[in-house]
């Protein structure tokens, strides 16, 4: 049997498409679980700075919600805090560096992910 040849141009538009709009999602997903997993017990499952784990700290994480706050945090500063820990930035040493744990661009994630706490 012939293939149609009318379709194929059709198929290939609309795999392109769901390709553009797929990884994006699923990285989404993945900073959101990486968030939970491994950084909600200090920074709050909505990022306001009250996980199980943050009342032992001696410095609170900030209220990632806290718009105004959040407008003076740079994406360039965030992923340096997230990637080589608090200390190398000046922040309290209880913010380890991740840079084992995670790729540069699930960092990158992880910071649009925190950013999305501030709602306006
Ligand atoms: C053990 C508790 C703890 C865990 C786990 C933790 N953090 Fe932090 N985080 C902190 C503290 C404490 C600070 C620094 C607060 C300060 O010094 O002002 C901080 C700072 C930050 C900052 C810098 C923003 C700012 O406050 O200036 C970002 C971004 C951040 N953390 C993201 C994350 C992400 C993403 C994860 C998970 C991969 C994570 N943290 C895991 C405690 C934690």
């Amino acid at each position: 049997m012939k293939k149609s040849k009318p379709l194929a141009p059709t198929i290939l538009a609309l795999a392109a498409a769901i390709a553009a709009a797929l990884p994006v999602r699923a990285d989404t997903a993945a900073a959101q679980k990486n968030y939970q997993t491994f950084c909600a017990k200090c920074h709050g499952d909505s990022g306001n700075g009250n996980g199980s784990a943050a009342a032992t700290l001696s410095t609170k994480p900030r209220d990632f919600a806290d718009c105004a706050a959040m407008q003076k945090i740079s994406n360039d500063t965030m992923f340096n805090v997230i990637k080589n820990g608090g200390k190398a930035n000046g922040l309290s040493g209880d913010m380890q560096a991740w840079s084992d744990g995670f790729e540069d661009s699930e960092i990158h994630e992880l910071v649009s992910y925190v950013r999305s706490f501030c709602k306006k």
